[in-house]
C-alpha cells in the first residue's frame, strides 16, 4: 500500500512535466529569506530527473538565488484538486550554471522563453515605466536542482478517513510511514 502511494507520487510528477495541462506543471517553491522568515513563488516544473532529482529554470539574479546561495534548504508544494493530491517535497536546492546540466538545457532555451532571463536590469528591481523594460543579449539563465530527502503525500477526502504517509530518504533508502491525516 505504501509502495502505491510512493509510485503514485512520482508518477504524478513526471506526469506533471510531460502531460499538457496537468496541475503539477507549476508549484509553490519555498527558500529562507536572507533576513528571516520563508519566501514562496510559484514556478514552472521543468523536469523530474532519472536520479529523481527536480529541475527548475530562473533568473541567475532573481532573489531566490541569493537566498539558496545563503541557505540550499528548500522545498515544493504541488495539489493535483482532480484527485485531491497534495505532495510536499524539502531538500537541498542546487544551482547550475554553466555546468553540463545547465548547458544540456540552455541549449533548448528559445523563442519568447528568452526573455524570461534576458532583462538590462535584475528582476524585482523598481521600474518607473513596465513597458519600458530593456533587454540585452545575455541569458542569466540557472537551473535549480532540488534534492528531495523528504515528501509528503496528502488525500484527504480518500475514504474512509483519509490517508497520509512521509517517505524519508535515510542512507539511501526511502523509509515510507502512515501519519494521521
Ligand atoms: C504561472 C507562473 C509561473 C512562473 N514560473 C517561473 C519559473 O519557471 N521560474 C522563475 O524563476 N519564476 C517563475 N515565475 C515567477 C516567480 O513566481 C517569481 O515572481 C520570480 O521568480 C521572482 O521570485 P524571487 O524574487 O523570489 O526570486 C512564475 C510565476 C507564475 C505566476
Amino acid at each position: 500500500m505504501l509502495i502505491d502511494l510512493f509510485n503514485e507520487t512520482w508518477r504524478e510528477l513526471e506526469d506533471g512535466t510531460k502531460k499538457y495541462g496537468h496541475p503539477f506543471r507549476t508549484c509553490s517553491l519555498a527558500t529562507a529569506e536572507i533576513s528571516r522568515g520563508i519566501r514562496q513563488r510559484t514556478i514552472i516544473f521543468r523536469e523530474l530527473t532519472k536520479k529523481k532529482t527536480l529541475l527548475f529554470y530562473t533568473d541567475l539574479r532573481s532573489t531566490k538565488i541569493e537566498q539558496i546561495n545563503k541557505n540550499p534548504d528548500g522545498s515544493v508544494l504541488f495539489y493535483n484538486p482532480s484527485i485531491q493530491l497534495q505532495i510536499f517535497i524539502s531538500g537541498k536546492i542546487k544551482i547550475h550554471s554553466e555546468d553540463s546540466l545547465w548547458n544540456d538545457h540552455f541549449m533548448n532555451i528559445e523563442g519568447r522563453s528568452i526573455n524570461d532571463y534576458n532583462t538590462q536590469y535584475a528582476p524585482g528591481k523598481p521600474i518607473k515605466n513596465p513597458i519600458a523594460v530593456t533587454r540585452t543579449k545575455d541569458l542569466n539563465f540557472a537551473v535549480l536542482e532540488l534534492i528531495p530527502d523528504t515528501i509528503e503525500y496528502l488525500k484527504l477526502r480518500e475514504e474512509p478517513s483519509g490517508i497520509r504517509a512521509i517517505f524519508k530518504l535515510q542512507d539511501q533508502e526511502w523509509n515510507k510511514t502512515f501519519l494521521v491525516p
